[in-house]
């Protein structure tokens, strides 16, 4: 905790990629591990392109529900505490996973978004986006004006992340001197191959998650624990 608290108040350019994990004491499923996502559901029939254009009903119902619990969620000490990063840093950008809009609500400023965000939706045939923040979603499947299914907004298996927010993250982990891995199981690529361009790239990297992950091994200094009680320390 001593040796990243330094590099973390020594350096002036720090990234920090984010997973479910940060939103865990929020009450927010993670998708790995006990009580994850995908011990209960299978994400090929509610994550997947294929599986919206089979049964959009079945996909739009399981986000309603997501979208209900993370309306009803604060965000954490682990989410403030990014922001906090971010208000002392000279630069700093914060890369998540995460679609629920909590680090936002917790003050962060720069948020790429590798996955979307669960609050936007976008039409299926004429493509226009907007938020809709409304829980429960007055009725399912919701349709766009223009009369097409409209979808959530964020990244499934088998699409491509959002490419201009992609390269604005590899440009922050290449450029970083400290990178900070939080609440990821570094599962899922590309977003889990930041970690590794930050560290060839020469940053420090220190990783906060209570397991060990297969990001582990790149870290610099791994801190065992939760992220809500870490990172208030760390900083
Ligand atoms: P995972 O569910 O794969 O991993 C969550 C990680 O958080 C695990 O390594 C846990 O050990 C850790 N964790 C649990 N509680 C924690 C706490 N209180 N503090 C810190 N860490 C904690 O979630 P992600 O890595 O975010 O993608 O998953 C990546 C992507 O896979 C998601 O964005 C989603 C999913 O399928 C899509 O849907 C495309």
């Amino acid at each position: 905790m001593e040796q990243a608290r330094k590099w973390l108040d020594g350096a002036s350019r720090i990234a920090a990629l984010t997973g479910a994990g940060v939103s865990a004491e929020s009450g927010i499923p993670t998708f790995r591990g006990a009580g994850g996502l995908w011990r209960q559901f299978r994400p090929e029939d509610l994550a997947t392109p294929e599986a919206f254009a089979r049964d959009p009903l079945l996909v739009w119902e399981w986000y309603d529900w997501r979208r209900r619990l993370i309306a009803a969620a604060s965000p954490n000490p682990g989410h403030a505490a990014l922001a906090e990063i971010e208000r002392r840093a000279g630069a700093f950008a914060l890369i998540t996973q995460n679609v629920d809009g909590l680090h936002e609500r917790a003050g962060s400023r720069c948020v790429l978004k590798l996955h979307g965000d669960i609050w936007q939706v976008r039409c299926t045939g004429c493509g226009a986006e907007k938020r809709d923040d409304r829980t429960p979603l007055p009725s399912l499947p919701p349709r766009c004006e223009c009369g097409s299914l409209l979808r959530p907004g964020v990244v499934w298996f088998g699409e491509p992340l959002p490419a201009g927010i992609w390269a604005q993250a590899e440009q922050a982990a290449s450029g970083a001197e400290v990178f900070l891995v939080i609440g990821t199981s570094a599962a899922v690529y590309p977003a889990a191959g930041l970690a590794w361009l930050a560290k060839s790239a020469g940053a420090k990297v220190i990783e906060i998650n209570p397991e060990e992950t297969g990001l582990s091994a790149a870290a610099d200094v791994s801190l065992r624990g939760k992220s809500g009680d870490l990172l208030p320390l760390l900083i």
